[in-house]
């Protein structure tokens, strides 16, 4: 849920009114929402001072020094600048001395124990698609079947992308007689299970949503709460292979303003005044969005810790255990009730944070989440991946798919950079555009990298950890960018870099941004620069030489070179 910029006079009185109560907020999210707090707030500043309407410009005024203030240290009127309270990104120096071309000793290095108990026999992240970013509620079976068609067609199953996924928007509001979810007829005139057939027939797998609590996120639909055996064996019954469960209509979440999500907040809190700048550069109304400014310390506990959640996840996942039909699990907690601790133990994978949108300025908020939450790596394992949400590239965007808000796509070189970073992590790709459309034939070549999708499946499923971050000085309209080196460990001793451009939230062709040249020297990978070391890209599916020392490579603005490194062993 998004806050346009001119409703936000409307809405922050109110916000503030109601999280002014409670000071109180766990240590863990508090660390969190300072990293992002304190550079998206320097952002807000600056772009407070620009604005020419005097009323405006007091009130997004008042809302900055409110943001300041909340985080020690930055008193009303000091200038809290970026570079002033810069996060905390991780140094080179956080990446353990490991040697690559021992694969154990770096998955030893970089995972710590992690306990996973329920092993479903699914070992990889999973690839497929899914009908939510592109379809929202208005999924049918004919777009599923269209979109399932144009997979095969197009060779995207046989790269692999086996699960078709539909999400909220497929049921009924009541249970049958006999207590089961119905299918909405309208939509799915043949049912569920005459689709997964047809699904199956064509060579997928096939996926369905839910959620844990008493409704469904947006649809209406019955959740499995107090359902939780009928609906695993319903499931099963249907042939389902994969489940997605969210985390909505869970009783005594609390509801604060009309028209307003309350399960989004925990997400407003870390994103903390992301600002959408508009394409154009202008700072009008139709083009600028802001979040909502709900710090850590004001926002209650009780918003994201509901008691019995958790308990609802793993009893579902007993559940589906228990019909014996093997089913993927997705956990879509979005990050909260510590996740981490809970899930991986649980499910094949766990959404680690709020929905992407097709902005920019959204997947570099995944991003940057990524690379500031440091436990990522050790949670992502064989048969449990942190999920960054299905991938928006060459999905039409509405933002946040609400009609209320101006059109926005990525562009094909964000596309690939979303879809080589997902890959780098070890996300599962799902992806969520109509493939179906012949205009997006340029999406599908993307995904369908094979360099990067067996990055992305590589058996160790170690996620990339950031290791070089070079910040720009300057610094334009207050956004100061930064170019990324990220290092993941593959199976055999090969290294994956990825070179980032992330420049800043405008469009990449802002005249702010150039085109960079980005480094990785040895060291980086602690490996001796005498040592010659076979380059390919990944990116751009060719060799690229036997190298020394270091290789650099020019990135453009949002854009992404990933290299797959072979050290080569030393003759005696
Ligand atoms: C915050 O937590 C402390 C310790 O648990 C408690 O004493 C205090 O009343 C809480 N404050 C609020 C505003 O809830
Ligand atoms: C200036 O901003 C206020 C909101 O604070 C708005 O009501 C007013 O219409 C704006 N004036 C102009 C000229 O845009
Ligand atoms: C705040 O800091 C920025 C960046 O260092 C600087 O450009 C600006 O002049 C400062 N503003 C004030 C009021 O000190
Ligand atoms: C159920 O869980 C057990 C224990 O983790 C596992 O061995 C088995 O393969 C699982 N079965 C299914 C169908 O998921
Ligand atoms: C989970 O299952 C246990 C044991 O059947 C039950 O007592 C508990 O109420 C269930 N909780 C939820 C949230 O489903
Ligand atoms: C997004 O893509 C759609 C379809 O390709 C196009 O109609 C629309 O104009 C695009 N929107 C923007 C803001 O580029
Ligand atoms: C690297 O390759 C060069 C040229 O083939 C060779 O002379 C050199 O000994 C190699 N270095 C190492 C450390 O193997």
């Amino acid at each position: 849920m998004l806050i346009p910029w001119c409703m936000l006079h409307l809405l922050l009185p109110l916000l503030l009114g109601v999280f002014a109560a409670d000071d109180n907020c766990t240590a863990t999210e508090v660390s969190l929402m300072q990293h992002r707090e304190v550079h998206k707030a320097g952002s807000l500043g600056t772009l407070t001072l620009r604005t020419t309407n005097e009323s405006l410009r007091a009130e997004h005024e008042a809302i900055l020094d409110d943001a300041l203030q909340a985080h020690k240290g930055c008193s009303k009127g000091k200038n809290c600048s970026f570079s002033e309270h810069s996060p905390m990104f991780p140094t080179p120096a956080t990446i353990p001395v490991i040697s690559y071309a021992d694969a154990a000793k770096t998955q030893a290095a970089w995972q710590a124990p992690m306990k996973k108990t329920y092993d479903n026999g699914v070992r990889s992240p999973a690839l497929g698609w899914n009908s939510w970013n592109q379809f929202n509620l208005d999924v049918n079976e004919a777009k599923v079947l269209s979109v399932a068609r144009a997979m095969k067609s197009s060779g995207l199953l046989d790269s692999g992308f086996e699960y078709i996924i539909i999400d909220d928007g497929w049921g009924m509001p009541e249970r049958d007689q006999d207590g089961q979810m119905q299918a909405d007829p309208a939509k799915f005139p043949n049912g569920i299970k005459w689709l997964a057939e047809q699904l199956h027939g064509l060579g997928f797998k096939f996926g369905i949503y839910t959620s844990v609590g008493e409704t469904t996120c947006g649809g209406g639909q019955p959740g499995i709460m107090g359902h939780i055996q009928i609906d695993a064996a319903t499931f099963a019954s249907w042939d389902v292979d994969y489940v997605k469960v969210d985390r909505c209509g869970w009783p005594g979440e609390l509801f604060f303003a009309p028209g307003l999500d309350v399960g989004d907040l925990p997400e407003f809190a870390r994103i903390v005044a992301g600002i959408d700048y508009p394409e154009n550069g202008n700072w009008d109304c139709s083009g600028l969005m802001l979040f909502v400014l709900v710090r850590g310390c004001k926002y209650p506990a009780s918003f994201y810790q509901v008691s019995g959640r958790v308990e609802g996840y793993q009893n579902l996942s007993a559940a589906l255990n228990s019909t014996g039909r093997t089913m993927y699990l997705e956990i879509c907690d979005w990050g909260e009730d510590d996740t981490l601790a809970f899930a991986p133990q649980i499910a094949n994978s766990f959404r680690m944070l709020w929905d992407n949108f097709p902005q920019w300025h959204r997947v570099e908020e995944i991003y940057e989440y990524y690379a500031q939450v440091l436990a990522i790596p050790a949670s992502t394992r064989p048969g449990a991946y942190a999920f960054a949400d299905m991938l928006e590239g060459g999905v039409d965007g509405f933002l946040y798919n609400r009609d209320t808000f101006p059109a926005s796509n990525l562009t094909r070189r964000e596309a690939a950079t979303e879809h080589a970073m997902w890959s780098m992590w070890s996300s599962p790709l799902i992806l969520g555009y109509d493939v179906a459309k012949p205009s997006k034939v340029w999406v599908t070549e993307i995904m369908k990298n094979p360099a990067l999708l067996k990055i992305n499946q590589d058996p160790l499923g170690i996620a990339a950890r950031l290791a070089v971050r070079r910040q720009k000085n300057f610094c334009p309209i207050s956004d100061c960018y930064h170019t990324d080196v990220w290092v993941k460990p593959l199976a055999e001793g090969d290294v994956a870099v990825a070179l980032v451009n992330v420049a800043g939230a405008y469009n990449q062709n802002n005249i702010f941004y150039t085109t960079e040249s980005i480094t990785v020297a040895w060291e980086t990978l602690w490996l001796s620069p005498e040592t010659n070391v076979s380059v390919y890209s990944a990116t751009e599916q060719k060799d690229l030489g036997v190298m020394r020392g270091s290789v650099s490579m020019d990135v453009e603005p949002h854009g992404v070179t990933v290299l797959v490194l072979t050290p080569q062993k030393t003759t005696v």
